[in-house]
């Protein structure tokens, strides 16, 4: 397969990140079926992109005619086998649980045409755990997206053992074509590569914060006035989801050991609240209604 042969993407999941990830792909030329099993989900998704490209063309971003085709290049379907049958490259969404995965990809593995890559956006998931359940191990791979997918330009390509050079390459190709800055990993680490710079920062702020040296919001502004991030540490956890923190926390701790990598007790005190952050209207900060 070659990347031109790319024409039509299935995008698994309409939450978080499926819904950007399934407006990106539309943008940019792709045929792109949205499916989620939760009907509201979808309709949330949707709402999104009705709402999303007319403030694109407001703002001068795009013309009329791309959001048209934008629109008409997208489906939504709580169907994942309308979603995948004809899909040439699918992206997975998903809630972030092994053994849902797996099922997943097994279902979508009978669905999909042979020739179709799967890819998974997992952050804590490596594809060697779920590419066995698969016909084509081969064709299983990392791509992973940030939050929020249509802003943030960069995209890892995680290139586990059973990876073929060439699903890797078309999956780097892809990412080039929906305008983003693929980089390639070479191996399968916890964290993969920004993740891992990303969460030492976590755990130093939420070690300053519970050592009681400085404020939440003098943390942020530490890191944005003072080191020119966009956002504070404390601001992006609840930007990508305490739940997801929490989640990716625990995955380090299952392969090391190390009682270090456990998540910080502040962050499983939002955790067991429900206070995922953002989505959830309360976090590390309060959003108000959700
Ligand atoms: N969806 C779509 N577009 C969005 C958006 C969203 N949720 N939020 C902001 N934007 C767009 C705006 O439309 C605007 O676009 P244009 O300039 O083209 O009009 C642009 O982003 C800037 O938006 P704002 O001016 O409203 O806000 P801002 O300048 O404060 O930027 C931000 C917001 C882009 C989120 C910025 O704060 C930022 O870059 N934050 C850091 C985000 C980050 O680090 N993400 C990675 C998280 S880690 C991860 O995702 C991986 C993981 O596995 C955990």
């Amino acid at each position: 397969m070659k990347i031109d042969d790319v024409k039509k993407i299935c995008v698994i999941g309409a939450g978080n990140m499926g819904h950007q990830i399934s407006t990106l792909c539309a943008l940019n030329g792709y045929q792109t079926t949205c499916t989620d099993i939760m009907e509201e989900i979808l309709k949330k998704a949707e709402t999104f992109v009705d709402q999303y490209l007319p403030g694109r063309v407001e703002k001068g971003k795009i013309s009329e005619a791309d959001a048209k085709r934008a629109r008409e290049n997208i489906t939504f379907t709580s169907s994942l086998e309308d979603a995948v049958k004809d899909a040439d490259y699918v992206i997975e969404a998903a809630i972030e649980v092994l053994d849902i995965k797996r099922k997943i990809f097994t279902d979508v593995s009978n669905m999909a045409p042979a020739h179709a890559i799967l890819a998974t956006n997992s952050s804590a998931i490596v594809s060697s755990r779920i590419a066995d359940a698969t016909h084509h191990p081969e064709k299983v791979i990392n791509l992973h997206f940030f939050n929020p997918a249509l802003v943030m330009k960069l995209v890892e390509v995680v290139q586990g053992p059973h990876v073929s050079e060439e699903t890797t390459e078309i999956s780097m190709e892809l990412c080039k074509k929906l305008g983003k800055v693929p980089v390639h990993v070479k191996k399968e680490v916890n964290g993969f590569l920004l993740n891992r710079i990303l969460f030492a920062i976590f755990n130093e702020a939420q070690w300053i914060l519970d050592s009681g040296v400085a404020s939440l919001e003098d943390i942020d502004n530490a890191c944005v006035y003072g080191a020119g991030h966009p956002m504070g540490p404390f601001r992006l956890m609840d930007l990508v989801g305490i739940d997801l923190c929490y989640t990716m926390a625990l995955e380090d701790f299952k392969k090391s050991g190390n009682r270090a990598d456990l998540p910080y007790p502040s962050l499983v005190r939002h955790y067991e609240k429900g206070e995922y952050g953002q989505k959830a209207g309360k976090g590390w900060y309060d959003y108000g209604k959700k």
